[in-house]
């Protein structure tokens, strides 16, 4: 028998963080569902995940904490491991780098690198903050003190060891040219080749005498390794290579895809190949760098402020909704933005509208005209013989897209099918056909073909949504496991006539988005601009658009269910209506030292509504660049209310 051929795919080793974000989810969604294609495509598939859990943020943390670094690993580690469960990430094994055999690893390979020359010891020069107990280059540091802490730094220099990334770059970069798939997409490869690569490597400092919390070097024992060289060993260490028990290494490397963000993109496809071939071991066959999910273009992270928790997300909305929006929305190795309104709009669109109804109306049709038995079907006429050339093409358009690591892609050709197979409602009109004898013979095939149709869909929506299809094939009453499979799609026509149909729940409840949203949706934090944004110069003429006057504020209250907004009930003279404006001072004024005070308004802004209400204007304040002081703007006494403000 021919030996099976293997998938080895993996995502990055998260950083043990007790609230990983939808964005640190998207990746290891990315890369269970293509284990889960490629496992259905019949390959032999290995999919590992882990935690990166060494260094000195850790170390600092579990300090704070009073316990030990590993003690204050382990829970955290427990909950994302909980993560991946709730989101149906069926890994087949879980590295984390302080697993012995993880340190093992590590530890052979320093040192073999250092008995050949490739690794050798000398001096690190850098600049030292001793409070922070902290090395940082010429570079890192802001205005010539820490980044960290801001305070003075010392010139130092320490023993370390040093990888000749030097000797190999002028093999890589011929390695890249020869392997253009190497890494994927080509933009992430031409930043690598010509941001990095050509301009030249330094070779890299690879031991620590400072970071205790790390693997140390067996024959060194006061460095440990850094951490990056200790990360990446996780992809090998994993499999056992050069253990006694090697044979998942031999099975699986080189690994078929490392799945990976953009930022860490450098870290694999420089230093990972040259430890590898200094190693003497193969290189993976791709690293493929993801987008970010980002909020209103800034990177969701934990310290921007704007992280969406994939675990409520996946209570409220089920797994397999998040998972399809996040592999649907986002054009997989591009940025994608995540919004909550288009995420409930899709789950509404097509899993409630175009899945669900496809499916409901289909099995209700059987149950009323065929006693809930799938027909036999005759004779195909044209507009059957296109949806079924429909079903017949899609599994293959999905295999190329999927091979593209097209995700977003595959899921449109799929959805292709179920949009044409509700417009096949539409147009063979089954209510009708079942109103005469020669109709229902009619009939006997259009349901025939839609059940069909269903069987086909169920099978390919299942590596993004697992959950999804044995609810679909309950319904259908297609319980044989090979009818579930991908193979099973190459021949039209497998469903048996005669199948019990059985009507269930709703696939994916509709979801009243405009309440979801104000009930659900958290106040968007204003998230800092990367880089303080220079404002153009104006000319007089631009500042006569802005038309500001005095108002008197009536009433005020908190705006509900908000931390940030008071809702202001304003006079503008007897001359104009009085106005509603929300204003963001809520942390700053109680409604009641407000009314009666007079601000000034910026009259003719476009409204915009927050929650519901609609705001006809903003009012003017001063406030210090981080919005952590913040006073309104009051005319002196004697304005009145109305009079303009120039
Ligand atoms: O980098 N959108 O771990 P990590 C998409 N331990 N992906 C995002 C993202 C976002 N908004 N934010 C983060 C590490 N990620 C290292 C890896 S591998 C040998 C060591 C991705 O927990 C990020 O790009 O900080 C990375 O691929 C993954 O989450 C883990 O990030």
């Amino acid at each position: 028998m021919p030996k099976q051929e293997t998938f080895y795919i993996t995502t990055p080793i998260y950083y043990p963080s007790d609230n990983l974000h939808i964005g640190n989810a998207y990746c290891s969604v990315a890369a269970d569902t293509m284990a889960r294609y490629k496992k259905q495509e019949g390959l032999d598939v290995y999919f590992v995940t882990g935690t990166d859990e060494h260094g000195q943020k850790i170390e600092r943390k579990a300090q704070e904490k009073g316990v030990s670094p590993i003690a204050y690993v382990d829970e955290i580690v427990a909950g994302i491991k909980g993560l991946w469960k709730l989101m149906d990430v069926e890994y087949d094994d879980f590295i984390r780098t302080t697993d012995q055999r993880h340190v093992a690893c590590v530890q052979r390979a320093f040192k073999q690198l250092f008995e050949q020359g490739d690794i050798y010891k000398g001096r690190y020069e850098g600049w030292y903050c001793t409070p922070d107990e902290t090395f940082f280059t010429e570079l890192q540091l802001v205005d010539g003190k820490c980044p960290d802490c801001g305070r003075p730094v010392e010139k130092t220099s320490e023993e370390a060891y040093f990888l000749k990334l030097s000797k190999y770059q002028d093999w890589l970069l011929d390695y890249i040219e020869k392997n253009p798939k190497f890494i994927q997409p080509d933009s992430r490869r031409n930043e690598m080749v010509n941001n990095f690569l050509k301009p030249g490597l330094n070779d890299l400092c690879v031991s620590r005498t400072t970071i205790k919390w790390g693997i140390p070097v067996d024959f060194d024992p006061a460095h440990t390794v850094y951490v990056w060289v200790d990360a990446l060993t996780n992809y090998i260490s994993v499999l056992g290579q050069g253990s006694q028990d090697d044979s998942l290494y031999r099975r699986y490397w080189p690994a078929d895809i490392h799945l990976v963000g953009k930022d860490i993109i450098r870290f694999h496809t420089i230093i990972w190949p040259i430890l590898l071939k200094a190693l003497g071991l193969p290189l993976p066959k791709q690293v493929f760098g993801h987008g970010w999910l980002v909020v209103e273009g800034v990177k969701m992270s934990k310290s921007m402020g704007n992280v969406v928790d994939p675990v409520s997300l996946s209570n409220r909305y089920g797994s397999d909704a998040i998972r399809y929006y996040l592999m649907r929305e986002m054009t997989f190795g591009t940025d994608g933005q995540f919004s909550y309104e288009a995420m409930l709009k899709r789950i509404n669109a097509d899993l409630a509208n175009d899945l669900g109804n496809l499916l409901s109306r289909t099995v209700a049709m059987v149950e009323k005209y065929f006693a809930g038995s799938i027909p036999s079907p005759n004779t195909y006429e044209d507009v059957d013989k296109t949806l079924i050339a429909l079903a017949e093409e899609t599994p293959k358009k999905v295999a190329r897209q999927m091979a593209g690591m097209q995700f977003s892609v595959a899921l449109t050709e799929l959805w292709a099918l179920i949009g044409e197979a509700n417009r096949y409602i539409d147009i063979t009109a089954p209510w009708v056909l079942a109103k005469t004898d020669e109709g229902k013979q009619r009939l006997q095939t259009v349901l025939y073909v839609l059940c069909e149709v269903l069987r086909h869909i169920g099978v390919l929506i299942a590596p993004t949504m697992p959950r999804t299809p044995a609810k679909l094939f309950a319904q259908l009453g297609v319980a044989e496991p090979d009818l579930q499979t991908l193979d099973s799609l190459y021949v039209f026509g497998k469903i048996k006539p005669g199948t019990k149909v059985e009507k269930g729940d709703s696939l994916f409840p509709r979801i009243d988005v405009e309440k979801e949203l104000k009930d659900v949706v958290p106040e968007p934090k204003d998230v800092p601009a990367e880089e303080p944004e220079r404002k153009a110069e104006i000319a007089i003429d631009d500042f006569e658009k802005v038309q500001l006057c005095v108002a008197r504020v009536l009433e005020a209250e908190k705006l509900e269910k908000s931390d940030k907004f008071l809702k202001l009930r304003l006079s503008l003279g007897e001359a104009e209506p009085e106005r509603t404006v929300l204003s963001g001072i809520a942390q700053f004024y109680a409604p009641g030292d407000m009314v009666g005070k007079q601000v000034v308004l910026v009259k003719n802004l476009q409204p915009v509504k927050i929650r519901g209400v609609l705001s006809e204007g903003m009012i003017l304040c001063a406030s210090d660049k981080d919005d952590k002081q913040l006073t309104i703007v009051t005319p002196e006494p004697g304005a009145a209310d109305g009079d303009i403000v120039r």
